[in-house]
């Protein structure tokens, strides 16, 4: 594949990310050293035949002018062959509706018959090679003579470990997604897909990464003239909105049909990141990723003060004493200044931001610029694992509830709700020996006394 789509949406759709995206995107939310969308870009660049990288949203243009320009001219002074370009569609054109108005783009000098596309907003270990490979191999084991399939879709299976399935395993999980239902006898070759189902027809949920090829611009192409041809009809009195498209309804539910779809199936862990708390998560995840792999030296060196993995970029000043204990799992920005005794948890840590001597942050997001008095305390409860390890004993799967018993690897980190971590927006002043628990506050506040479960307007 040469080509990939990232949908990044726009600021509407960003609301749930308040307080910390109101002067930014959330993709540009630094997780881990870099922005969220840099992960996903990084991961697909791996494919060494990309050459275009195409984010289609419905964000100013200037949001994303200095990120992109940055990016292209890195790829350029490394020899990567390939560029990243911003679409901006003129509204809101649902999932598959920037796709469809920007299908030339898509189209130009692809030199394959497939594209990748990609939902901005998940987290995950991007297998896309393995996804490739999958195309390829259906292909090239096609009974018609190399017949490419129409779409590899990316299957995430929920009876492996996952937080979404944490957060909703309670009630009922399969009305929120996706649901994918494959033959195993035949490649994983897709029966059903079902959006948003009354009842769990399979435990694998569409993961929002496809590898499509390029002939599901005809489908999109009849979606739209249907579409107009029930606007203009003085029968239906249904709204139709023509602009908008949408993936699920005009691809995938017509792809089983087709009879050429297949899935990829993924166990490793997923989210999709949609509030601050989520962001947290990735913070996690990611640097576990990265602590993982070859890059671990961009990592903070583990000490007796450094638990990793911690990300701190290298402008920033730590006060090593003794009593000063960093991690596991905090981000530091560029310009901090950390005073001496700090410890810091499960946190992630913006530019420029001050902390006094021998304060505690503990599942948090400390915003730009803040100042943090000494002795302070900011956290977040975080969660309580024994009630998450109860939940699964209680209403897991059989598989879920194998795993929790038998293996170690099976690490439940569990509920996190926007109540149990506590957010600083920019600029915010914590005077010495304040705590703050739990609360949202949003930018530029002076706080001199305790706050708990409070939201600072
Ligand atoms: P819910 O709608 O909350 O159930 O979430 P979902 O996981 O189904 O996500 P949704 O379909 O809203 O979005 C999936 C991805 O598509 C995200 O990365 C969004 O930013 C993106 N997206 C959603 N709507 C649009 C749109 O109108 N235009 C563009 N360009 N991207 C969009």
């Amino acid at each position: 594949t040469s080509k990939a789509v990232i949908l990044i949406g726009g600021p509407s759709r960003g609301t749930r990310f308040r307080p910390l995206a109101l002067d930014q995107s959330k993709y540009l939310f630094p997780i881990a050293g870099k922005p969220l969308l840099a992960h996903t870009i990084d991961a697909i660049l791996k494919i060494e035949s990309i050459t275009e990288i195409l984010l289609i949203g419905f964000y100013e243009n200037f949001i994303f002018e200095d990120f992109i320009t940055d990016y292209n001219t890195r790829l350029r002074y490394s020899n990567v062959n390939c560029v990243i370009k911003y679409l901006k569609e003129f509204k809101a054109l649902g999932t598959a509706g920037g796709l469809y108005q920007f299908r030339d783009e898509v189209l130009r000098n692809n030199a394959s018959d497939n594209f990748l596309l990609v939902h901005g907003d998940i987290i995950c270990a991007f297998p896309l090679v393995q996804m490739i490979e999958k195309f390829e191999h259906v292909k090239t084991s096609s009974k018609q003579g190399k017949k490419s399939p129409d779409a590899i879709l990316f299957g995430v299976n929920l009876d492996h470990y996952n937080y979404d399935l944490m957060l909703t395993m309670n009630s009922t999980y399969h009305t929120s997604f996706g649901l994918i239902v494959a033959d195993p006898q035949e490649n994983d070759k897709v029966i059903h897909y079902v959006e948003k189902p009354e009842s769990k027809i399979s435990s694998v949920i569409n993961g929002g990464i496809y590898l499509f090829n390029t002939n599901v611009f005809k489908l999109l192409s009849d979606a739209k003239i249907e579409k107009i041809r029930k606007a203009n009809d003085e029968n239906c009195f249904e709204f139709i909105d023509e602009d908008t498209l949408s993936i699920e309804r005009d691809i995938l539910q017509k792809l089983p049909d087709l009879n050429r779809t297949y899935v990829y199936n993924y166990k490793g862990f997923w989210k999709t990141i949609k509030t601050p708390a989520d962001a947290i998560v990735a913070n996690e995840l990611y640097l576990d990723l990265i602590y993982q792999s070859k890059r671990s030296e961009s990592l903070t060196k583990p000490s007796i003060n450094i638990n990793p993995p911690v990300f701190a970029d290298k402008s920033t000043k730590i006060n090593y004493t003794k009593t000063c204990k960093i991690g596991p799992y905090v981000s530091i920005g560029k310009n901090c200044v950390i005073g001496s005794g700090c410890r810091i948890v499960n946190s992630i840590i913006l530019d420029g931001v001050e902390i006094g001597n021998n304060a505690i942050i503990k599942n948090s997001i400390i915003s730009k610029n803040c100042k943090i008095g000494n002795w302070t305390r900011i956290e977040g409860s975080g969660l309580n694992l024994v009630s998450i390890n109860e939940l699964i004993r209680k209403n897991g799967t059989s598989k879920m509830k194998a795993l929790l018993e038998t293996n170690e690897n099976f690490k439940v980190i569990g509920i996190r709700d926007s109540g149990n971590i506590t957010i600083l927006g920019s600029n915010v002043q914590v005077k010495d020996e304040v705590l703050v628990l739990n609360s949202f506050v949003l930018p530029s506040k002076q706080i001199g006394e305790d706050l708990k479960y409070e939201v600072i307007m």
